[in-house]
C-alpha cells in the first residue's frame, strides 16, 4: 500500500512536472481534484501551525517585502489584474491561500520560488498575514466596463453573498475571501479558474455555483463586485 502510493506520487510528480500551465493542477490531498480524497480546507499540517501562530505585522512588513515586485508596495496588486490586491484580506484566507500554494493545492510556478518552505516558515507566514490584513484597501481598483451592473447585482444576490456577504466583506471564520477592493480582472480571471476546475483549492460550492454562469454573467458578477466600497467591514 505504502509502497503504491509512493509509486504514484513519483507518477503523478512526473506528470506534475510535464504539464502545461492549461492542464488542472497536480492532486493533492485539499486540492479540488475529482478524486475521493478532496477535502476542502482540510485542517492539517503547517497551515494549522501557521494560524495558530502569534503573527507580528512589524516582522511580517519586512518580510513582504520580496513580494512587492508583483503585489506592489502596500499590496495593492495591479488594476489590470495580472496581481491581485492583498492588503485588507482576512487572515484565515491568507493563510490557506499561502499554505496551499506551498502544498502545490493552488498552482502558482511563479510565485512559488518566493513562498516556498525554504525560504518562508510557518511564522513569516503568520506575520505576513498579519501585516497584510491590517493595510488599507482604497477605492482605486480595476473595474469592469459598467455595462450590465444590474445583472452583476442579481447573480451575485442570488448565488454569492451567502458566502462572500452583502458588501462582499466575506467571511474570516469561513475562509471565505473579501472581494470588495479586488480587481476587476483578477476577479474575473479566478472565478474562470474555478469554474475550469483550474484553481485546485476551490470550495466545491463555488464551484457549482460558477457552473452553471456564462461568461457574460460572470463579467457582471466581478463588475458589480469591483464598485462595492472597500475595506471594512
Ligand atoms: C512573481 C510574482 C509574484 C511574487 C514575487 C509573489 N506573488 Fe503572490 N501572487 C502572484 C500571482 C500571479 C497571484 C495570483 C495567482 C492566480 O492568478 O491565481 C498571487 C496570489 C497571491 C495570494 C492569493 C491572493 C488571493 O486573493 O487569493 C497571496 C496570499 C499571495 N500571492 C501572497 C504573496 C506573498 C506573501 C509573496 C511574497 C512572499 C508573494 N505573494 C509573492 C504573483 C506573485
Ligand atoms: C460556498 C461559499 C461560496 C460561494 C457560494 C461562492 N464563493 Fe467565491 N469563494 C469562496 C471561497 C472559499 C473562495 C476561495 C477559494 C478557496 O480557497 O476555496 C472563493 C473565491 C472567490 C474568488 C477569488 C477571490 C480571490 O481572492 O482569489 C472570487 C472572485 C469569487 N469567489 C467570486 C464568487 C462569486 C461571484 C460567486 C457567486 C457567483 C461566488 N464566489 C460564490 C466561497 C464561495
Amino acid at each position: 500500500m505504502i509502497i503504491r502510493r509512493a509509486i504514484s506520487a513519483a507518477c503523478l510528480l512526473v506528470w506534475a512536472v510535464s504539464a502545461s500551465a492549461q492542464t488542472p493542477p497536480p492532486k493533492a490531498a485539499g486540492g479540488d481534484a475529482a478524486d475521493g480524497a478532496y477535502v476542502w480546507n482540510a485542517m492539517q499540517g503547517e497551515k494549522l501551525v501557521a494560524l495558530g501562530a502569534r503573527g507580528d505585522a512589524a516582522r511580517g512588513e519586512i518580510t513582504f517585502e520580496i513580494c512587492q515586485g508583483c503585489h506592489r508596495s502596500h499590496a495593492l496588486g495591479r488594476p489590470d489584474g495580472s496581481y491581485p490586491r492583498l492588503a485588507g484580506q482576512h487572515i484565515t484566507v491568507l493563510i490557506k491561500q499561502m499554505t496551499d500554494v506551498r502544498a502545490g493545492r493552488r498552482r502558482n510556478d511563479v510565485m512559488l520560488p518566493f513562498i516556498d518552505k525554504h525560504v518562508a516558515s510557518p511564522q513569516d507566514i503568520a506575520d505576513i498575514a498579519a501585516y497584510l490584513t491590517k493595510l488599507p484597501s482604497p477605492p482605486n481598483n480595476g473595474r469592469g466596463p459598467g455595462s450590465d451592473l444590474a445583472r452583476g447585482q442579481k447573480i451575485y444576490e442570488a448565488d454569492c453573498v451567502s458566502c462572500h456577504g452583502q458588501g462582499g466583506q466575506g467571511d474570516a471564520a469561513q475562509f471565505y475571501p473579501r472581494l470588495n477592493g479586488q480587481h476587476y480582472k483578477y476577479m474575473l480571471h479566478e472565478m474562470i479558474q474555478i469554474r475550469n476546475g483550474m484553481r485546485g483549492n476551490s470550495n466545491p460550492r463555488m464551484v457549482e455555483v460558477v457552473k452553471t454562469l456564462n461568461d457574460a454573467d460572470l463579467e457582471a458578477a466581478a463588475d458589480y463586485l469591483s464598485r462595492l466600497p472597500t475595506g471594512q467591514p
